[in-house]
This record gives C-alpha cells, sequence and structure tokens, in this order.
C-alpha cells in the first residue's frame, strides 16, 4: 500500500474508531500500558511528548505522574481521536496536557524539546515506523528518555484472525507491517539506529478479558484501526465476519470470559 493511502486508511479509520475504542481496549490494554509507564522512568516535573495518543488512555497518568510541574503533550493522527482527549481533559480538569493533530513521522515541534517521549501502540500503523523514531530521538532532549510499546509477534496475538477476515473483503492490505515491529530486535534495532543508548527490550504476555461476544466484537471491527474498512461491508457480510472472528477466538472463551492471549514488546533508551 502507498504511503499516503495507508497514512488515509489509518486517520479516518481511527476517527471511526474513536467512540468505540475505549470501550474495546481501556481495561485489556492497561496492565501493558503501565509497564509501559514503568519503563518510561517519569519524574514529577517532566516535559513528556506522548506520540499517538488516541483518547489519552496513558497521556492521563502520565499527567498525573509529572503533577502540576510537569506537561504532556499528545499528538495523534486522527482529528476525533485528538478532540476526544481534549474533552476529557475538560471534563476532568487536567491542565498540565495540551493535545495536537500531528504525523508521527513528521513532528512539528522544536529540537530536543521533552524530558520523555512515549509512544503506546501506535506504531505498527505508520507506513515508516523507523522515520517516526528518528523523529522521536529528535524531540527527545539530551538527559532524555523514550519508550514505546508495541504488539509482539502475531502467532501470539490470538486476536491476529481479524486482519485475515477484513482483508478479503478489501482490496488492500490495511496494515501491511502490523506484526513486523514486535518480531525479533526489529524495535531494539530501530532505537539503536536512531541513536538511543543504553537500549532494552523487554517481551511479555497477558490476556485481554472480554465477557461477551458482543464486546469482543466491538474491540476488534469498531474499536480499531479496521474500522474504516469494516464500516463498508454490507449488513450480511458484517455478520459472517462477526462469525468468523468469533470462530478463531473460541479457543480462549473459558464457559465465562475470553481469555485472548496477546503478546507486547517495550523497547527504551537513552539519548546522552
Ligand atoms: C491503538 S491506538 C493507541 C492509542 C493510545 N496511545 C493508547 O495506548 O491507548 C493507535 C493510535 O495511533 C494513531 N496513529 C496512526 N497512525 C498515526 C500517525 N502516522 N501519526 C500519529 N498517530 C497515528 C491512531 O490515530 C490511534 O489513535
Amino acid at each position: 500500500m502507498k504511503p499516503e493511502l495507508q497514512r488515509r486508511v489509518q486517520r479516518y479509520g481511527w476517527d471511526y474508531s474513536s467512540p468505540y475504542y475505549e470501550k474495546g481496549w481501556d481495561k485489556q490494554l492497561w496492565p501493558a500500558q503501565r509497564r509501559l509507564l514503568k519503563q518510561a522512568e517519569l519524574t514529577p516535573g517532566d516535559s513528556v511528548l506522548d506520540i499517538s495518543c488516541g483518547t489519552g488512555l496513558v497521556t492521563f497518568p502520565i499527567a498525573k505522574q509529572v503533577g502540576e510541574e510537569g506537561r504532556v503533550t499528545g499528538i495523534d493522527l486522527s482529528e476525533k481521536m485528538i478532540e476526544k482527549a481534549a474533552e476529557k481533559a475538560d471534563e476532568m480538569n487536567i491542565t498540565n496536557v495540551s493535545f495536537e493533530q500531528m504525523d508521527a513521522e513528521e513532528l512539528a515541534l522544536d529540537d530536543a524539546r521533552f524530558d520523555v517521549t512515549i509512544n503506546s501502540l501506535g506504531m505498527m500503523y505508520y507506513p515508516n515506523p523507523e522515520k517516526a523514531i528518528t523523529e522521536m530521538y529528535r524531540v527527545t532532549g539530551v538527559g532524555g528518555r523514550a519508550a514505546a510499546l508495541v504488539w509482539g509477534r502475531r502467532s501470539k496475538c490470538g486476536w491476529a484472525e481479524i486482519f485475515p477476515i477484513v482483508d478479503k473483503r478489501v482490496n488492500t492490505d490495511v496494515c501491511p507491517l502490523f506484526f513486523s515491529l514486535g518480531t525479533g530486535d526489529t524495535l531494539q534495532d530501530h532505537f539503536i539506529k536512531a541513536g538511543f543508548n543504553q537500549v532494552e527490550l523487554q517481551r511479555f504476555s497477558m490476556t485481554l478479558p472480554y465477557s461477551t461476544n458482543e464486546e469482543a466484537i466491538i474491540s476488534a471491527f469498531l474499536g480499531g484501526a479496521v474500522a474504516m474498512a469494516y464500516r463498508k461491508f454490507e449488513e450480511d457480510e458484517k455478520k459472517k465476519a462477526h462469525q468468523e472472528y468469533l470462530e478463531s477466538i473460541q479457543p480462549y472463551w473459558d464457559g465465562k470470559v475470553y481469555e485472548i492471549p496477546g503478546e507486547f514488546v517495550i523497547v527504551s533508551g537513552n539519548r546522552i
């Protein structure tokens, strides 16, 4: 897929998912996101960039950790995600955050501006993640730190059938490089190549709980990057796709809840 098309699919796909994203992923992702924040080693007063912030699932916990003296900037390609995050900040009266629409591969931000740069589950969707990591390095100050979370290997992610189920009904591969960053040392190598030092990789697994078929379907089809492609399906095609997805996750139903396995990778590094 051409980079420009992939960017459009992502931008508008995530616009469509923005009302469903938290319903499908909020409690399921927090254990992995919490590990990312620990690895980022935030301290009160830090100035932090949250790249691909989405609705702010990670931005708001960062804002709490850096305190009133600190500051968080959240950026995302999707306008609707940014709108939602900004609305939430207003509702919760959180004043040390700001949000801006921006492409992670072209950050309109000054060099060395942040103490810490974070990316939670955004990089799998970029046409050129290496470029985004170089940008991440550029805006991290000397003495600063960066940390990124991505999904791990395809064979370890029990929800991965969603991609072929959607892709066989549309002409393009919705997320061509999705699992490549979390396979082997790819992400770590990109961090080293960008210039980061003391680069570390952690690989870990956890399960994603869904109590009903409906919850599992919302997260897979509406709460993620395939939302734009899925939206174009006819009603009976949607039902067939749901059925295929439910069959693919059936092994993880324990009689009360789906416990879908997921593997994650965190890479962190310092700018010295
Ligand atoms: C799975 S969500 C992650 C949201 C949030 N960081 C979290 O952990 O919940 C992926 C986000 O990446 C954003 N995204 C996709 N391509 C992007 C790009 N090229 N630049 C910036 N953000 C992008 C999407 O709009 C979406 O909000």
